[in-house]
């Protein structure tokens, strides 16, 4: 039987988020430079993007762009820009196909002007779309995220009593998106990178060995098998959550 027909359709997680990690060393074991992973990693995007999609997952968050990797070098940053601006141009014809609505996450202030009105005007388009929300983390750190979001509290001048987490969580980019069952990690490296710290209080983590270029469908339709295996308590007992 196929990955897919395996899956639980009534259990599914409703949002996925996946560092996709592992470009820079899979280029290299091929004898390549780093952005030849980058650019093979683009098909890793489309497929997981497609097959998140054909399984019925409602939000997908791609880990695209860190507030540290800006501290790359200069040569690497601009070829991933470029690469992203492409990239989106490219596909937001597949992404109106597929009814996908794009939407971003992160410091965009920081881009390039170019990829910044590319993805803007990508996110315009792609705005009614409803079969699943396509979010991509770009100058994004979590750490960014709820500092900006405490400067805006404080700034708002919100009392101490009205602090609670539902209020907390409009205040951060993710506002609006259900925090993520399940979060993805390629290239065997098992942490957490600054990702989504607050919204994966929950989250259940999955991590493959495989590089991102070699990412595909039928990896993301692996991880959502073993999603379904596990048993979340959200810290109540078995006997709790079986009642
Ligand atoms: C991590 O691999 C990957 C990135 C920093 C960039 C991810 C970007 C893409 C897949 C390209 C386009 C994406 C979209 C959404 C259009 P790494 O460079 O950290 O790999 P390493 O750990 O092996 O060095």
């Amino acid at each position: 039987m196929s990955v897919i027909k395996k899956i639980d359709k009534e259990n599914l997680p409703l949002h996925i988020a996946i560092t996709m990690d592992g470009n820079g060393r899979w280029a290299k074991e091929k004898g390549k430079f780093r952005i030849f992973g980058h650019q093979s990693g683009v098909k890793a995007v489309k497929d997981t993007v497609e097959g998140a999609a054909e399984v019925g997952i409602k939000f997908l968050t791609l880990y695209a762009f860190s507030t540290e990797n800006w501290n790359r070098p200069e040569k690497e940053v601009n070829a991933l820009m470029s690469l992203l601006v492409s990239t989106i141009n490219k596909e937001t014809k597949t992404l109106m196909d597929n009814d996908i609505k794009l939407q971003s996450i992160g410091n965009i202030e920081k881009l390039p002007s170019k990829c910044r009105e590319e993805l803007e005007q990508a996110i315009e388009e792609t705005k009614n779309n409803s079969r699943m929300t396509l979010i991509l983390a770009l100058s994004y750190s979590s750490r960014w995220e709820i500092m900006n979001a405490i400067k805006q509290i404080v700034k708002n001048e919100i009392s101490e009593n009205e602090i609670t987490e539902e209020l907390f969580s409009q205040y951060l980019t993710t506002k609006g998106v259900p925090n993520p069952e399940l979060l993805i990690r390629t290239s065997g490296e098992l942490r957490i990178s600054n990702f989504l710290l607050w919204q994966i209080a929950y989250s259940e983590l999955y991590f493959t060995d495989k590089h991102w270029p070699e990412f595909r469908r039928e990896d993301l339709f692996e991880s959502i098998l073993d999603y379904q295996k596990r048993e979340r308590r959200f810290g109540k007992t078995t006997e709790q959550i079986k009642q």
